[in-house]
C-alpha cells in the first residue's frame, strides 16, 4: 500500500480524544497543508481559526453548534480549526451565475482535507463538524461580515479507534464510466 493509500485507510472521524495538548508545530503543519491546496482560480477562499483555550471552546460548541447530534465528545478536543469562507466577487458570485458551481465550497472541501490528512499522518485525530451556526462561530472568533464559518474541524489525540468503520458505497454504486 502507497503512503496515501494508507493515510486514507487511517483517517476515521474521531469522537474520543485524550487531554493531551497539540503542539503549535504540529498545528501550522496541517494549516501548512491546507495552505497548498489548489483553488478556483487560485483565488484561497479558505480562512482559519485555531481555539485552543477551554472556555473559548467551550462557548463554540455550546453557543456555535446546533442540537441533536450530541456532540460532547467535541469538548475533549484541545484544538479546534474553524474553516472559514471569503469570497471574491468574479470567481465567487459572478462565475455560479453562470456555471451553477459552488466553487469557494469546492475549495474549501480540499483545503480541509488535506488539513485532515496532514493531521491523520501526524497520528491525530479529526473530526468534520458541519452542524454549526455559522453567524455564532464567526461572532465567537471575531470575523469580520465577509468571512464565513463553513465546518469546525476537532483535533487531538485520539483516544479510542471506532468499533466499525463507516460503510461506503460500491464503486458500481457511485461510478458512471461513459
Ligand atoms: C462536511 C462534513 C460535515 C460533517 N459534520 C459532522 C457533524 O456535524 N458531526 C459529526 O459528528 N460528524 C460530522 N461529520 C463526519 C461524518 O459523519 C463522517 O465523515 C462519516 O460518517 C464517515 O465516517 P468516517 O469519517 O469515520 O469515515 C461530517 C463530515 C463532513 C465531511
Amino acid at each position: 500500500m502507497s503512503q496515501l493509500g494508507d493515510l486514507l485507510l487511517k483517517r476515521f472521524s474521531c469522537r474520543a480524544y485524550t487531554s493531551d495538548p497539540v503542539a503549535r508545530a504540529d498545528v501550522e503543519k496541517i494549516l501548512e497543508a491546507a495552505r497548498l491546496a489548489p483553488s478556483a482560480c487560485n483565488r484561497q477562499p479558505w480562512r482559519f481559526a485555531v481555539v485552543t483555550e477551554v472556555a473559548q471552546r467551550t462557548r463554540l460548541l455550546d453557543e456555535g453548534t446546533l442540537p441533536g447530534l450530541g456532540m460532547t465528545w467535541a469538548l475533549q478536543a484541545p484544538v479546534i480549526l474553524v474553516l472559514g469562507m471569503k469570497k471574491s466577487l468574479i470567481t465567487h458570485r459572478v462565475a455560479p451565475l453562470l456555471s451553477k458551481v459552488e466553487y469557494p465550497l469546492l475549495d474549501l472541501g480540499i483545503a480541509g482535507e488535506q488539513a485532515v490528512l496532514q493531521a491523520t499522518e501526524l497520528g491525530l485525530g479529526t473530526c468534520w463538524i458541519g452542524w454549526i451556526r455559522p453567524k455564532e462561530v464567526r461572532r465567537l472568533v471575531g470575523w469580520p461580515s465577509d468571512i464565513t464559518p463553513q465546518a469546525l474541524i476537532t483535533l487531538g489525540w485520539p483516544a479510542a479507534r471506532p468499533q466499525r468503520s463507516s460503510p461506503r458505497l460500491s464503486l458500481n454504486e457511485i461510478v458512471t464510466w461513459c
